[in-house]
């Protein structure tokens, strides 16, 4: 009788087919099912048709072939499509199987899944994976929330496959429900974040200092050695360095400045205001993508605004406090991240281990980084930590850049070169070390207008004036 397969994926597309690669690899038994034959042969053709990697066209042969109690990863567009898949599978499977959606679904959906599944027997898990293509094919960081007896199943599958820092593996046990695809969700809202605060960093460079392709690039790349070295950072590098054959130009210049976006950023924000956690930066990431969709309605207004949107300040000693400034802006994007986390972990009683969080994120991942040392770091030293700003580190770190950011938004704001998310990650810093803020005053206006009430500092109770000081 022919050998059964240990894991299977539905769904071949680059991500799929890539982590089936890369368990095939390390020398496991895995099968793929996909309705398109082409993308099944070329599963094979890449395992050089290896018995070891097999593809399926038909489900039940594919349900048939794995080893039970099975475990089946779907890798298909989030939404509707995995409601589709669930459907047809369930049938087909036993008590006991697991069932991983490793796709960007969202973690309230995940959450559903999961108690509907556990009705059959099934056991459900959400697991968000990082790292693109590459990441798939040679180690991804993956975040597998659900039932942690059933994790044990395949624990040492993902082990194996995932990328490694310090010999660790970038996957860990999340928690319950939705909690694996949360995480990621909150991932993708720093890497919105982080990806504008370096889109903001070159627009410094080229629109404000007037420098051009090359120099960036060298830029880049100078920082990458260093505190900043990151995932986004080097590729920002490579793309400041890409030329399309035969030509003298960057092909950068010829990309449209319309940023799209599926969805994960967008959750983030959602989610934050619903349970009050502010994240203004990974806020204003999405707004700018959005933004840059209204493409005519900035080229009118550019005609109508006109701004000579230069920087006014020496190059050589305004790069040395850029900088500090990305650095700076960085930091407070991670930890807003974290922040909503830490909130989240208690909101939906996810029971989370931020240092663990902060550890598989150092390989793997989009947004992998040297900073991500200092998180794991921090949590690690204080598990309870309220806010990554007030570890003592951190905020050593924050307070040797923050003259630094100050200048550097200042300038580019006094020069009209747009800034946002450099601005917004300053002003929440300032507000959160604020112990005073003029939120009294909204507190008043409420009560003038609405008859809301306020509270006082000087005697407990709830009050209302009458503003006007009418005469009844
Ligand atoms: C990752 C990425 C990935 C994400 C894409 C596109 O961690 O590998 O976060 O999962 O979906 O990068 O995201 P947007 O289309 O929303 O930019």
């Amino acid at each position: 009788m022919q050998e059964k397969y240990i894991f299977g994926m539905i769904g071949l597309g680059t991500m799929g087919r890539n982590l089936l690669l890369n368990m095939g690899d390390h020398g496991f038994r895995v099968c793929g099912f996909d309705r398109d034959p082409q993308k099944v042969t070329q599963l094979e053709r890449e395992f050089n048709n290896n018995e070891s990697v097999r593809g399926f066209n038909h489900l039940s042969e594919f349900v048939s072939a794995l080893d039970r109690p099975r475990a089946i990863m779907m890798l298909v567009p989030a939404g509707a499509p995995v409601d589709d898949v669930i459907k047809e599978i369930t049938p087909l499977l036993d008590k006991g199987d697991l069932l991983i959606d490793g796709g960007n679904s969202h973690f309230v959906d995940t959450a559903r899944r999961a108690k509907e599944l556990r009705e059959s027997g099934i056991h459900f898990f959400g697991m968000g994976i990082s790292g693109g293509q590459d990441g798939a094919r040679n180690g991804p960081s993956m975040m597998p929330g659900g039932d942690p007896v059933a994790y044990r199943t395949v624990q040492s599958l993902f082990e194996t496959v995932a990328a490694k820092v310090d010999r660790k593996p970038c996957v860990t046990y999340i928690g319950p429900g939705g909690s694996g695809h949360f995480v990621k969700m909150v991932h993708n809202g720093i890497e919105y974040a982080v990806m504008q605060i370096i889109a903001e960093t070159y627009e410094m460079l080229h629109k404000g200092l007037g420098l051009q392709g090359d120099e960036i690039h060298d830029i880049f790349a100078a920082w990458n050695e260093g505190r900043l070295k990151s995932y986004l950072m080097e590729i920002t590098r490579d793309i400041l360095a890409y030329r399309e054959r035969g030509t003298f130009h960057l092909l950068l210049e010829d990309i449209k400045d319309e940023a799209k976006s599926k969805g994960t950023g967008k959750w983030t924000s959602q989610v934050a205001m619903e349970i009050q956690v502010p994240v203004p930066t990974i806020d204003i990431a999405v707004s700018m993508r959005d933004l840059s969709s209204y493409k005519n309605l900035r080229i009118a207004s550019s005609v109508r605004y006109a701004s000579p949107a230069a920087i006014g300040a020496d190059t050589k000693p305004f790069l040395v406090q850029l900088e500090q400034a990305l650095y700076f802006a960085t930091i407070i994007a991670y930890a807003q991240g974290m922040h909503l986390l830490s909130r989240a972990s208690e909101v939906f009683h996810y029971n989370l281990k931020l240092d663990k969080i902060a550890l598989i994120w150092r390989g793997g991942c989009i947004i992998r980084s040297a900073f991500l040392d200092e998180i794991f770091r921090a949590y690690q030293q204080n598990p309870g930590l309220i806010h990554l700003m007030l570890d003592q580190k951190v905020a050593s770190l924050l307070k040797a850049s923050e003259q630094s950011m100050r200048t550097v938004v200042s300038t580019a704001t006094a020069s009209g070169v747009a800034i946002p998310a450099y601005a917004s990650a300053l002003s929440y810093f300032d507000t959160i070390r604020s112990e005073h803020m003029p939120t009294n005053l909204i507190q008043a206006q409420r009560d003038y207008f609405g008859a809301h009430t306020y509270e006082r500092v000087d005697k407990e109770g709830v009050f209302h004036t009458d503003w006007l000081q009418r005469e009844h």
